[in-house]
């Protein structure tokens, strides 16, 4: 199957097929000026314009009233309220080094001459564009791009973008444009809370960004973060007074405004077009990494006076180009559909799909999330779908292209017993769940297997082929059995009497392992090793968790509220396991929580941490939970980016956007060595 690119069009092949096209498009159209939830990407909204668009070429007297050919957002663009002080435009496309030389001597011929005041470049971001109206110094208004003259008034996002700071210094009067987008870290944030309210999952960071940015009235809050990209005046303001695009930028950012200079691939002014190509190769090499979506790079003539002898047709600027990087969206076919039973119960269904390179991997497996997602779809096996993945993103389905039906699709079969064990399955949630939970036999083994791993009670060499066997034997239902094991049972279970001794040595050394590892190894429903370590350092001890309520289980930082009523009744259902756990002796405690070692004295008292890059020298081989651990265990705060609240940055081998953006935020910077000494007495 093929990528999606800008040059493929849908083939369409018959009247019906069109008209299913049509309604699909208008349908897409639809939810993403909606709820921003259910559209088609991108690429994909074109390629089936362009069909569109082929077919009416062909059969003129087809062609439907509600065609979205030739409309602004295919005719359902919202008209917004607000007027654009200065219209809101798009840019043209380039897809290779070609395109940008015509892009360059079309610019030549406008100007009279070649550039000279050097070509700005920059990432193309992948979001939605905002027009942030600051008057004196307050951000007053925010305004959607609607249809480039009319935006929608967004003002009431206020307070929920990072980037866009409510006031900023001098009383300034000025617009600030730019785009709003989900970084992958608030992606998976953001399911993550919307699991927890029980609503269906953001399909990609894009639609995300256009359905929170619309959204009023929520239950929950959803972080969103903007990057500037222009400046233009307000109210006759008078404050931009650089020459050029770059110096615009640097007088934005002055104000604490977020440029893309707080990222790696920040803008950067060349003299010649051959290094901005370059750069454009660069930025595509860095792609993978970045710690949010990018659809291409624009280049931009930097010098004011260009850009105005250039100047501007009715759709984009003559003095700016995209130059348009593959797609993170492909085409492919659902072969078929398998469904799995996670650690703590949860029946997922996963997509087997025809292989498709997206992003620089091949991809066979995606998330189908939950049975309402195929509902709500109504995916068929044989279905061509639409395929979203981007770093480190599990490959997610997006939307079946219905258009392309060819009759063949047959329907996706739910299952009625737990896959697993073959018991009853808990269909009352989104998420279906084994009714017989982890502790039931589907859940079994993957639990264990959680609960010995690395980050957990670290129980190296206890692989599944042993759990099987002791699993098998009738030797070991949970977690806390392990540490009723005999050197004759592990022997037999292993095969080896060295075998034996060296897993009782770890499981000895597992019984010494803080609080947070231990009540991780539980495998908790909606808890994972952040939330872990943040419980246990907010109760201490295991006694303490045990005995909170629902209440005071939300009291713990990063809990979510709506998950706190199923997390208390799991605790309280493994019981039996702890109270085998405390007689087996190992540790219920977290060490350095509620006794006189209390974390003022402790040197990263209220100190908020974030790591990036490689680890070397004392702190080598330390995986990013290992580095929490050891932040928290000196009495700081661990996080994952770097915001205002940041107050060290820990900096390794490679680091990237996030020194960038310290560096941008004055946020102390220290090597590893320096981190190291600091923290020298926790180290071991
Ligand atoms: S400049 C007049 N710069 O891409 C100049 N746009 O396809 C117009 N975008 O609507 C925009 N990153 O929302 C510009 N570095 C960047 C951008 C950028 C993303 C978006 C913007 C625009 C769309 C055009």
């Amino acid at each position: 199957m093929t990528t999606t690119t800008a040059a493929t069009a849908v083939p369409l092949t018959d009247r019906s097929a069109y008209t299913r096209a049509v309604e699909q498009a208008l349908a897409a159209s639809a939810a993403y000026y909606g709820d921003g939830e259910t559209a088609l990407d991108d690429a994909s909204y074109d390629a089936l314009a362009r069909g569109i668009a082929a077919y009416e070429l062909a059969h003129p007297g087809h062609v439907r009233a509600d065609s979205p050919t030739g409309k602004v957002g295919g005719g359902v663009a919202p008209v917004g309220e607000v007027a654009h002080t200065v219209a809101m435009l798009s840019l043209d496309n380039v897809f290779d080094a070609e395109g940008l030389v015509k892009w360059d001597a079309s610019l030549a011929r406008r100007i009279d001459h070649p550039v000279e005041g050097g070509y700005a470049v920059e990432p193309k971001l992948d979001g939605a564009a905002l027009a942030a109206r600051y008057r004196d110094g307050r951000l007053v208004q925010l305004v959607g791009r609607g249809n480039g003259t009319q935006g929608e008034d967004l003002s009431h996002a206020i307070g929920s973008i990072a980037g866009l700071p409510a006031e900023v210094p001098g009383g300034v009067t000025v617009e600030v444009r730019g785009e709003v987008l989900l970084t992958r870290e608030q992606f998976e944030r953001a399911n993550e809370i919307r699991a927890a309210h029980g609503a269906k999952p953001f399909s990609n960071p894009r639609n995300g960004t256009a359905g929170t940015l619309r959204a009023k009235d929520r239950p929950y809050t959803i972080e969103t973060t903007f990057f500037a990209y222009g400046a233009v005046e307000l109210d006759g303001g008078g404050f931009l007074t650089g020459a050029g695009h770059e110096a615009v930028m640097d007088q934005v950012a002055a104000l604490g405004v977020q440029t893309t200079s707080a990222t790696e691939i920040g803008l950067r002014v060349y003299a010649t077009l051959t290094e901005a190509q370059a750069r454009v190769e660069e930025i595509q090499r860095l792609r993978p990494g970045l710690p949010f979506g990018i659809d291409g790079v624009v280049v931009k003539a930097n010098a004011h006076a260009e850009q105005q002898a250039a100047g501007s047709g009715t759709r984009h600027p003559h003095w700016a180009v995209a130059y348009k990087l593959p797609p993170v969206e492909a085409r492919t076919r659902l072969l078929a559909v398998e469904w799995n039973v996670g650690r703590t119960g949860h029946i997922a269904p996963r997509a087997v799909l025809e292989p498709v390179e997206v992003d620089g991997s091949t991809v066979t497996y995606a998330t189908l999330h939950n049975p309402a997602f195929i509902r709500n779809t109504g995916l068929k096996v044989g279905d061509t779908v639409v395929l979203y993945k981007a770093g480190d993103i599990i490959p997610r389905v997006e939307a079946p292209m219905v258009a392309l039906r060819t009759g063949e699709e047959t329907d996706i079969v739910l299952p009625e017993a737990c896959p697993g064990c073959g018991g009853d399955i808990d269909t009352s949630g989104e998420r279906w769940e084994c009714a017989g939970g982890a502790s039931g036999g589907c859940g079994r083994l993957p639990s264990l297997r959680y609960a010995v791993g690395r980050d957990q009670l670290d129980i190296d060499g206890l692989g599944v082929t042993y759990l099987e066997a002791l699993v098998e034997a009738g030797l070991v239902d949970d977690v806390a059995d392990l540490f009723f094991l005999t050197r004759e049972q592990l022997a037999e279970a292993t095969g080896s009497d060295k075998r034996a001794d060296s897993l009782l040595d770890r499981l000895a050394k597992a019984k010494e392992q803080p609080l947070n590892r231990v009540f991780c190894a539980l495998g908790v429903v909606r808890t994972g090793r952040t939330l872990s370590r943040e419980i246990a350092r907010h109760f201490g001890t295991m006694d303490a968790i045990r005995a909170a309520t629902p209440d005071e289980l939300t009291e713990v930082n990063k809990l979510p509220g709506a998950n706190a009523p199923k997390i208390a009744a799991h605790i309280a259902a493994l019981g039996p396991v702890i109270d085998k756990l405390v007689e087996a002796g190992v540790n219920m405690t977290e060490p350095g929580t509620g006794d006189a070692d209390g974390t003022g004295s402790k040197p990263l008292a209220g100190e908020a941490v974030v790591v990036t890059g490689g680890m070397h020298g004392p702190l080598a081989g330390r995986n990013r939970n290992e580095m929490n651990e050891l932040i928290e265990r000196a009495g700081g705060t661990a996080s994952g980016s770097v915001s205002k609240k940041t107050t060290i940055l820990v900096a390794g081998e490679g680091a990237g956007s996030k020194l960038a953006k310290a560096e941008q935020l004055g946020t102390r910077v220290l090597t590893e060595d320096e981190f190291a000494a600091l923290v020298a007495e926790y180290l071991s």
